[in-house]
């Protein structure tokens, strides 16, 4: 663990300002980052957790994280083992102005996880009064095994009824993988027709089972060939920001830099490594996390 502490087994999304109010999201959504071996050492071997370091770095940028390094952000969802669970449905509804929360989604899915021991194909095909019913195993999950975890969970999810032996599905993943300079970024998110419309294209005949269900998106870039603004979101995570539908994960994460509070607003396009933004930051290498944590 890079940062350590328990607190950060499942973390809650930051409540946020949006006009003169508070959005908090109301859906029990868990997130976690997580650096594999790569990114970590070099988090290690350079400090960068540690705002001692971050501070006093003159170059104004830390070091560039190796090639192959990788980061994640995932996103769970409690589900009690002898309870259904709704879980709200991201069908690609238009913008609102003050961001689309899960709560405006017009859409659920009920969660099904009776049966969990038998499996089944992961199919999801049983609609009642509309509404699909959803096997366990039609998500990538874990069972909740430990105290912490448990602890964890209750805490973000604000519910003091999840117990060991429950379960947390997989509703998505931010993926960032340094094969580039810039990163690649890569988002999925589970869906119950992921067979269907522009996400579902071209996913390998050779994934199997509960990972067929996700849907995909990927950039290298925060604009699109003719300069302009490209968006590229994950649901769950940034629709509900302001204009979050529009959101691009390389704009908003080009501007992590220790001595930032605020990640918001929503920006689009890029930004420019002489904008004045810039000048009383050190940046971290797109790393939002090391940024925040510093602070
Ligand atoms: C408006 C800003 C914003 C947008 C847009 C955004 N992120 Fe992030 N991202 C963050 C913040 C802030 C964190 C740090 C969370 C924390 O540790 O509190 C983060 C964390 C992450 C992490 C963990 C590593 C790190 O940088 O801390 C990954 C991986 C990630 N995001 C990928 C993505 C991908 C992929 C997209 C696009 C689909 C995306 N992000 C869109 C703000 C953003």
């Amino acid at each position: 663990m890079v940062f350590g502490g328990i607190d950060r087994i499942f973390r809650e999304l930051q409540a946020i300002k949006v006009g003169d109010l508070m959005e908090v999201e109301t859906a029990p959504l868990m997130f976690a980052v997580i650096f594999d071996p790569v990114a970590a050492k070099h988090v290690t071997d350079h400090r960068l957790a540690r705002r001692d370091t971050l501070r006093g770095d003159a170059d104004r940028v830390v070091a560039e994280f190796p090639r192959g390094a990788i980061t994640l952000k995932s996103i769970w969802f409690p589900v009690h083992r002898d309870r259904a669970t709704e879980l709200p449905i991201w069908d690609g509804e238009a913008a609102r102005r003050e961001g689309n929360p899960t709560r405006t989604w017009s859409r659920h899915v009920v969660v099904d996880p009776s049966g969990a021991d038998e499996p089944t194909s992961g199919a999801i095909d049983e609609l009642i009064d509309g509404v699909h019913h959803v096997p366990l195993d039609a998500f990538i999950y874990r069972t909740l095994t430990s105290r912490d975890e448990v602890l964890a969970a209750q805490r973000v999810a604000r519910d003091p009824t999840l117990a060991i032996g429950d379960y947390v599905i997989l509703v998505g993943m931010h993926i960032s993988t340094k094969e580039i300079p810039d990163w690649v970024w890569t988002t999925v998110w589970w869906h119950d027709r992921p067979d269907e419309g522009q996400y579902a294209a071209g996913r390998p005949a050779s994934l199997e089972g509960a990972a067929r269900s996700y849907l995909l998106d990927i950039t290298f870039s925060a604009n699109q060939r003719d300069g302009t603004p490209h968006a590229m979101m994950n649901p769950y995570l940034e629709a509900r920001f302001p204009d979050g539908v529009h959101s691009n994960c390389l704009s908003c994460h080009r501007r992590a830099g220790f001595g930032t509070l605020e990640y918001l607003p929503v920006t689009r396009g890029d930004t420019a490594p002489d904008d004045p933004y810039f000048a009383d930051k050190v940046q971290t290498d797109m790393v939002w996390s090391l940024a925040l944590e510093a602070r």
